[in-house]
């Protein structure tokens, strides 16, 4: 399930964030990016690693790490879809661990490195079974639910089907893609580590 970001501190690669229960019908999402934040208050540059390239990124002190991806660093995949840390739209893993970019401040994650959906080779196996699989239809919550099926694998190579919807819960789709999606990640496991 995915952590939602630290109030206070630095987060450094790797490190888990507090975790926070999500239900997936707790909240409909919007999938709008409209927003109604204001960056104000002190700026400053960080320094973030994102798919492995170095961006230097001038932020404020409420910039959230959402915005600094999208609008900074120019990756896309990384989505608005609640804004409210209920929906996974927003999902990035910073040292393989998941986070919700739209609720994380963006100083606090400086020297992070941050892997989103651009990140993953075409030919990883989770990605690879989405595609077979079908599992997509308008495709907007999709890179969050690579990112999370990416980490689950990485934590447990063998999941039961009760593992993975387990892990996914915090992700909503709205299309309803939900059996396609826990087909792919059990398709993707037995791939990496056959029976
Ligand atoms: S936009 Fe929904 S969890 Fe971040
Ligand atoms: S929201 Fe459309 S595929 Fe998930």
């Amino acid at each position: 399930m995915r952590r939602h970001p630290p109030t206070s501190g630095t987060v450094t690669s790797g490190e888990r964030d507090a975790t926070q229960p999500q239900v997936r019908d707790q909240a409909e999402p919007s999938l709008s990016n409209a927003t109604n934040r204001v960056d104000s208050g002190e700026a400053g540059q960080i320094t973030l690693t994102v798919n492995g390239v170095t961006h230097h990124v001038d932020v404020a002190d409420d910039t959230l790490l959402l915005d600094a991806l999208r609008e900074a660093v120019g990756v896309t995949s990384v989505r608005e879809g609640c804004g409210v840390g209920a929906c996974g739209a927003c999902t990035v893993l910073t040292g393989g661990t998941s986070v919700s970019s739209c609720l994380a401040l963006a100083l606090r994650y400086d020297g992070a490195e941050i892997t989103t959906a651009e990140g993953l080779d075409e030919n990883d196996d989770v990605v690879s079974s989405f595609v077979e699989c079908g599992a997509a239809q308008c495709g907007y919550c999709i890179p969050g639910f690579v990112l999370m099926s990416a980490e689950l694998l990485a934590e447990n190579p063998r999941p039961s089907e009760q593992d993975i919807t387990d892990h996914l819960e915090g992700n909503i789709c709205r299309c309803g893609t939900y059996p396609e999606i826990r087909r792919a990640v059990a398709v993707a496991a037995e791939r990496r580590s056959p029976k």
